[in-house]
């Protein structure tokens, strides 16, 4: 197995406030990788070291052995707020990546195309964000980020701001799209299940500051159906993560209660 994407030591302060320290973990080529967490553990702030947008104090980030110094197309994002352009049509928010890289020609169109079908879109093209619900556009903006042909695709809490019932749509859906193409995931959640039903390997975080308090090998059967959730084997695997989070999560429920308003 060829490792993919590489994080190595990474820390990270702001002013005082230590967020990550001596962050550790990989990503296998095709491999599925969840990272979990409590809210403010500082798997946002990962994230954005990742993409190049935020600096670490130290460490370093690199892809296929190379390390990162910015922003690049070798990696696609999807965020936790839909972040579609309002003024754009879905066809123009889905090329978006590839007009900014100087990219858009008829091959990346087809290609562009191709991903806006395979996330069910087909049709919408000349729709607005505004005119499409929630779970269309957090698909759209997947789509968006596929049509870039990212070598790594990275995702923070996407199918958070969604129902319940379109979230285990959308799972469903992002397997179907990553067993097709077989890219290169890292997925961000606070949602135990959500890790174990999508995950290869999850990555738990611990909080205060963020660091690697486990990695777990996820052995569940793949391709992964709904039911799969209600299998003894699946509770075992949740309720490991969440005994390695629990004091972590009452501690930051806590903090937020005593948080200045
Ligand atoms: N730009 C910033 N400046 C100061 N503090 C920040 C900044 N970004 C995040 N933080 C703080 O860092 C901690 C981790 O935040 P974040 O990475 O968003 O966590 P998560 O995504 O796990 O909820 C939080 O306490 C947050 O308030
Ligand atoms: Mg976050």
């Amino acid at each position: 197995m060829t490792v993919k994407l590489q994080v190595k030591d990474l820390c990270k302060s702001f002013g005082t406030l230590e967020v990550m320290r001596d962050i550790n973990f990989h990503v296998d080529e095709h491999e599925f990788v969840a990272i979990v967490g409590p809210s403010g553990c500082g798997k946002t702030t990962l994230l954005r070291t990742i993409a190049g947008i935020e600096k670490a104090d130290r460490g370093v980030v690199m892809i296929d052995g190379r390390a990162l110094a910015g922003p690049g197309p070798d990696r696609g994002f999807v965020f936790q707020q839909d972040s579609l352009f309002p003024w754009r049509t879905i066809w123009q928010n889905v090329v978006f990546g590839l007009e900014v890289n100087g990219e858009l020609n008829a091959q990346t169109r087809m290609r562009a195309k191709e991903f806006l079908k395979l996330v069910g879109l087909s049709g919408f093209e000349k729709y607005y964000p505004t005119q499409i619900s929630g779970g269309m556009r957090q698909r759209v903006n997947l789509a968006r980020a596929l049509a870039i042909n990212p070598e790594v695709l990275i995702m923070d809490e996407p199918f958070s701001a969604l129902d319940a019932q379109t979230r285990e749509v959308m799972q469903l859906e992002l397997l179907r799209i990553w067993q097709q193409g077989r890219k290169t995931v890292l997925f961000i959640t606070h949602q135990i299940d959500e890790a174990v039903f999508l995950a290869d390997r999850i990555v738990v975080l611990g909080r205060r500051p963020g660091y690697v308090k486990e990695v777990i090998q996820v052995e569940l059967p793949r391709p992964r159906v709904l039911a799969l959730k209600r299998t003894a084997e699946f509770g075992a695997y949740v309720e490991r993560v969440w005994n390695l989070i629990e004091k972590d999560v009452h501690a930051s429920i806590q903090e937020d209660a005593q948080a200045p308003v």
